[in-house]
């Protein structure tokens, strides 16, 4: 089975709109972020992707990642 997680399902915002607010305001953690755009506040299932998607610019994920990862990132 492969699994494709590519947004904050809880705000509806894809990775890849995240990533370009991100750009536009030079964000470069979750919390600067989410002075730009509401995400993450909810399940907080997507935190990790995000923070992830700030590191290394990968919008869509294939593996799942878990609130621990967010932590080493
Ligand atoms: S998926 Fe982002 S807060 Fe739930």
């Amino acid at each position: 089975m492969s699994i494709r997680i590519d947004r904050c399902i809880c705000f509806q915002k894809t990775f890849a709109e995240l990533k370009a607010i991100a750009q536009a305001h030079n964000a470069e953690s979750v919390e600067a972020l989410q002075q730009y755009v509401s995400f993450a506040q909810k399940c907080r299932l997507c935190r990790p992707y995000v923070a992830e998607m700030l590191r290394s610019g990968q919008t869509v994920f294939t593996r799942l990642l878990s609130p621990s990862d967010a932590d080493q990132i």
